[in-house]
Order: C-alpha cells, then structure tokens, then sequence
C-alpha cells in the first residue's frame, strides 16, 4: 500500500490560489464556479468531474492530467532507489494527529550518525538510536517549524551534540548550541559530505541537505504538490524549479512529510512543475 501523499487536491487549490494571491471568492469567479464549490473542494468535501478539474488546472497554471490523477488519488511516485553508500533511517511519526517523517543519517564505513529534523519526537529519535546502536553526533534542522525542531532538549541530553540550522530561522528552544550552516557549505559526517541547500520560501532560512543523490528536503517540495509558502511563493517555486531541479532525474527527495519521491517523478507527475522544468 503505497503512503498516502500529503496533499489532497483541495491543499493544491489552495496552495496554487496563495501563489497568485487569489481568495476563494477570486477562484470560483475565474473558474466559473459557486463558492460554496470552492469552499468544498478545499475543505476535502467534493472530488469535481473530469471537466471542472481540467477548467481549474487551466486558471491556476496547474497541468491538468496531473492534478486529476491526484484529486482520484491514481498517482504515487515510484520510490527511490536507496543508495548503498549511506544508511538513511526514516522515522514515521506524529506531532498529535498530523504525520512527520525525520531521519537518521549514518555513515556506514564510520557508524557516524546525525539526526535529520526532530519530528517532534525525541524519544522516537533515541529509542531508535539505541535499537541501531549509534550515537548521533549532529543534529541538522531543516527549518525551526515545532514539527522539525520541538524536542531538541532531550536530544541534546542524550547525544550532547550541536545543533545545525539556518542563521536566518528563530532558534528553536532546547539549546543554545548552534551551528549555522551556509549554501553550500559541506559538513562533514563520517566519510559522507552533507552538503547544504539552501531552498527559502516554506521558511526564510529553510534549507535541505544533501548526501550523494540523496536531498533531505524539508517542507519545500512534497510528493505531487509543494511545501506552503509561508515566507515567499516564488522563493520557494525558484528553490523547487530552480534549486533542486538542477539535480538529475534519479536524485531521491525525502520530504517532512508524505511519501519520498525523485525529482524526474516530480517533474514528470507534480502538477505544479510538470510541463514547465
Ligand atoms: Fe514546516
């Protein structure tokens, strides 16, 4: 059974609508729609037909065979390949109700180990170190959101390393050991490079990690939609189209949330991009 994806085609209309700063009100003029239809499509109320998802696609900038096969749920992406030179551990956890994934990131020839994102969960996050026998000596944020960053005094406690996060994000309580990490600069784990990315827009100082063709990609892209554009929309189109697409097809992206995906799926399937890259 493949994960469900993180967005539903009323978070798409939504998120598509914020990009051209339309109210609902706007959408449903555009589209020739009631609002009470627009109201229902976003609240996950009403899949349209055929003919109203392709009119929505075309007033939104959305491709519309793409937009259908999520709003009838008929697209998942193809998983990534896992690459052999790193042990990537993703963590399916929750902060209350809603779903958040964060990692653990090993080195195999070395056994260092750094912790990708809180997930809201530290116990999770030991109880699973323990289990693989690591003590993570590097605790990277992709963004300060609570779902990514809340939690970090007891990992602090019990691995008693630094924190690596973008000068420009508020600092998330629980240390006041910081490392602020620069575009493209690369750290060192073990025998791998984590690269940083910066990818604004969900945040100011939101940022991904690489590791080989692997991103670690935060809340920027999810797969068939993107990250909510809580700073800037077309920063955060520019670090999906411009930024992360610059990567070849089989680069994997795991997300924040929702299923992992590749950048060809996403250019080949999000009805956001594809068309467009
Ligand atoms: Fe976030």
């Amino acid at each position: 059974m493949p994960l469900t994806l993180e967005d539903e085609l009323g978070d798409i209309l939504q998120k598509a609508r914020d990009g051209k700063s339309w109210s609902q009100k706007d959408l449903a003029e555009a589209a020739g729609l009631k609002l009470d239809e627009v109201r229902r499509m976003e609240r996950y109320e009403w899949t349209p037909p055929e003919e109203i998802i392709t009119r929505l696609a075309g007033v939104l900038d959305l491709d519309g065979p793409a937009l259908s096969a999520i709003a009838r749920n008929a697209w998942h992406p193809k998983p990534p390949v896992a690459d052999p030179g790193l042990d990537l551990v993703c963590l399916n956890v929750f902060m209350g109700t809603y779903p958040v994934k964060c990692y653990l990131l090993r080195c195999p020839a070395t056994n260092e180990t750094a912790v990708v994102d809180t997930g809201a969960n530290p116990e999770t996050i030991i109880q699973k170190a323990r289990e693989m026998k690591v003590k993570p000596s590097k605790i990277f944020l992709t963004h300060a959101h609570p779902d990514h960053a809340w939690g970090l005094d007891l990992l602090v406690k019990e691995f008693k390393c630094s924190t690596w996060i973008d000068a420009q994000e508020p600092r998330p309580d629980g240390t006041d050991d910081f490392q602020f990490v620069k575009d493209g600069e690369t750290i060192a784990l073990g025998e791998l490079n984590v690269q940083v990315i910066a990818t604004p827009g969900h945040t100011p100082g939101g940022v991904s990690y690489q590791i080989n063709q692997t991103i670690l990609s935060g809340d920027t892209i999810f797969a068939g939609s993107m990250g909510r554009a809580n700073s800037s929309w077309p920063d955060l189109y520019r670090s999906i189209t411009q930024t992360l697409f610059s990567f070849p097809d089989d680069t994997a992206l795991h997300p924040g949330h929702g299923p992992a995906t590749t950048v060809g799926e996403e250019k080949q399937h999000n009805p956001f991009f594809c068309g467009k890259s």
